[in-house]
């Protein structure tokens, strides 16, 4: 099945009658999932308006390299490393001879220039326009630097012609585009992930909570969105920036993310239980700031919160569900304990004692848990972690329906 899960494209339009298909081409590859941004060179404008493809794309149209508010917004430089793939379609002979030529005499060509993405083009132009040696030239030129043709299709044209230099149809630009990416390894999947902290209220300004920094859980999500699955991270506080492509749901307190995380979870292909949560909550949260008193001590009197990951794990399809064991003694002993008093498919083991690993630092270490078997996932960064972490998972879930 093709797919363009989670994949930015850069959709660039230039002049030619065949712009008005780029309107539904649009819409072809928001099916296979991708987000659309647009880049209209001021010709493609002529034959369709940004407004419509402003409103199919979800996203401001770009026309103009010089426009100062347009690039405060999202500058050329941004356009083109936001791009996993620019498809110029469709693409017209003046506008092949100026990519060939490697201009940057507008913003499609300079984001074009500027961007590191693949470069795919759709060309369409009257059938003698394409023959033209001149074209045949630009093409080769094109062709040898791994920019990919798509077509042109034989057939009538808009001027009455035949001949070769029609557009291909949308769906079939879509499927090409898709055929140009590997299908991630978590395609068609839905990843749910706790993360950070939980807050549990004292009184209106204290709180008990934890040094969790949400690394661990922003990196795995961030992996599962690379792998191409529709990632929502349920996340306590944390100074993290939201990852790329991924849904974050905010919460505070356990309770939260206990409601957040069953919202979330029930059909979802794999939960992973990344949060520390707080074991405890006051049993009343003052209404008003606690005042100092003459005694030397205080008392909080705590209740259980409720066990997420354990009441995912109940869920009828279950989930392949993924616990985290922070433990600083007898750690494999704990872990295995927690796999099978959650009824989880797997636990991941980290020994928060270790110097320069688990809670707030950059790298961790690991051993994977399942009821038959450990491995061991020695020292690297979080990221590099999550994402071998994430290939791994993606090769237990039971395959699709
Ligand atoms: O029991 P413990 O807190 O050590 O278990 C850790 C695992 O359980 C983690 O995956 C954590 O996210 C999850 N957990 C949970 N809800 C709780 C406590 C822990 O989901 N109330």
């Amino acid at each position: 099945m093709s797919s363009l899960a989670n994949k930015h494209i850069l959709l660039g339009v230039t002049g030619g009658i065949a712009a008005y298909k780029s309107a539904d081409l649009i819409r072809r590859l928001q099916d296979l999932g991708a987000e659309v941004r647009v880049v209209m060179t001021s010709a493609a404008q002529e034959f369709i308006t940004p407004l419509t493809l402003q409103a199919l794309s979800g996203n401001p149209v770009h026309t103009s390299l010089l426009d100062p508010e347009a690039e405060a917004a999202m500058g050329h430089i941004q356009l083109a490393r936001w791009a996993d793939l620019i498809l110029v379609a469709p693409a017209s002979a003046d506008f092949m001879a100026r990519l060939a030529q490697g201009k940057g005499d507008d913003l499609l060509t300079t984001v074009c220039l500027a961007s590191a993405a693949t470069l795919a083009l759709a060309p369409a132009m009257n059938q003698g326009m394409w023959r033209n040696p001149g074209t045949q030239a630009n093409l080769q030129t094109l062709q040898a630097r791994k920019v990919h043709i798509f077509g042109p299709a034989d057939g009538s044209q808009a001027c009455g012609d035949v001949g070769p230099g029609r557009m291909l149809e949308p769906v079939q630009i879509a499927i090409a585009a898709a055929s140009l990416f590997q299908p991630g390894s978590l395609a068609g999947r839905k990843v749910v992930i706790t993360a950070g902290p939980t807050r549990e209220a004292i009184d209106p300004v204290r709180y008990i909570s934890n040094y969790s920094s949400g690394k661990m859980g922003y990196a795995l999500a961030l992996a599962a969105a690379e792998a191409g699955a529709r990632t929502f991270l349920i996340s306590g506080p944390t100074n993290l920036a939201v990852p790329d492509r991924v849904t974050r749901i905010d919460v505070t307190n356990a309770q939260q993310m206990y409601d957040a995380s069953l919202q979330e979870a029930p059909g979802c292909d794999l939960f992973i239980g990344a949060a520390a949560v707080a074991d405890y909550r006051p049993v009343t949260i003052a209404a008003h700031k606690l005042k100092k008193t003459h005694s030397d001590q205080m008392t909080i009197e705590l209740v259980k919160n409720p066990d997420i990951i354990a009441a995912v794990a109940t869920l009828q399809p279950k989930p392949f569900t993924v616990g985290f064991a922070a433990e600083s003694e007898n750690l494999l002993t704990y872990a295995r304990t927690k796999l099978q008093q959650k009824n989880l498919d797997l636990i991941v083991a980290n020994n928060i004692a270790t110097e320069g690993i688990g809670f707030d630092s950059d790298d961790n270490a690991v051993t994977l848990i399942d009821p038959n078997s450990e491995q061991e996932l020695t020292q690297r960064s979080k990221q590099q972690l999550a994402r071998d972490l994430i290939a791994l998972l993606a090769e237990r879930l039971p395959t699709q329906q």
